[in-house]
């Protein structure tokens, strides 16, 4: 979000309270992701769980208290307008509510143990953290920036096609990935039976899937103008990663 906003000529400091709002989400969604009721995961960025660490209520309340703030963060800026308040609020609860990333843990979930098709998967990491968390910090990035909104539609874009990079990025380092490196467990996937690029397209063809995002990811770079950019980079290396 900062760095878009940056790369278009915005006030990067404008984007602190929502970028923060997004990172407690993101972090909130991460605590309950890891629970024994969901993934049942151990370690996450090399350290302990939440609910390993702090027990599994403090889990499900840290995970409250940092949803439910988020969203003071913004509605208390003094570097918002009120209306800018209201539209970076909507963005932020359809990105991660009902109709974004709560829809697609619930249906990544149910997706469990049964074999999906591709297009299932896809709609299901559409909506996960990286589809429309992702497409939330590229879109306000630009909205902050004064972008008019046909530009804004393609950062839109942009950050689905990162979402998506993001995801089957994160599938093929759950089968090829080093433990020491991405700092949470590889095979946790597998061992949950769930339907990942991978699993339906083989390690090879989840690769060549993931170049064509990137491709596409790429030309909306061109479009707004990002070319050349960190950002730019960013996006390379997002599909590129081994952590
Ligand atoms: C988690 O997806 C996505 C959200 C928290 C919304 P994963 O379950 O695939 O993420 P990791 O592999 O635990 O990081
Ligand atoms: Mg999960
Ligand atoms: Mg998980
Ligand atoms: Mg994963």
């Amino acid at each position: 979000m900062r760095l878009t906003c940056a790369e278009l000529g915005g006030n990067e400091e404008h984007v602190y309270p929502a970028a923060i709002a997004l990172e407690m989400i993101h972090t909130y969604s991460l605590i309950h992701d890891d629970l024994p009721a969901m993934d049942d995961d151990s370690y996450r960025r090399g350290k302990l769980t939440n609910h390993k660490k702090f027990g599994e209520a403090t889990a499900i309340l840290a995970g409250d208290g940092l949803l439910t703030n988020s969203f003071h963060a913004i509605s208390t800026s003094p570097l918002y307008s009120a209306e800018e308040k209201v539209h970076i609020i909507s963005k932020l609860t359809t990105a991660s509510g009902l109709e974004g990333m709560v829809a697609g843990q619930l249906l990544d979930m149910e997706a469990e143990k049964k074999s999906i098709s591709i297009l299932e998967l896809e709609h299901i990491h559409h909506l996960k953290t990286g589809g429309r968390l992702i497409s939330f910090a590229v879109e306000i990035g630009g909205y902050i920036a004064g972008l008019p909104s046909n530009k804004l539609q393609t950062l839109k874009s942009l950050g689905e096609y990162l979402g998506i990079i993001f995801q089957i990025q994160d599938d093929i380092l759950d089968v090829e990935g080093d433990e020491e490196v991405i700092g949470k467990k590889v095979g946790s996937d597998s061992e949950n039976d769930k339907s990942t690029y991978p699993s339906i397209l083989g390690l090879e063809g989840a690769k060549i899937y993931k170049e064509k995002y990137l491709e596409e990811a790429m030309k909306c770079i061109e479009i707004v103008g990002l070319k050349n950019t960190v950002l730019a980079d960013i996006t390379r290396y997002l599909s590129e990663r081994n952590q």
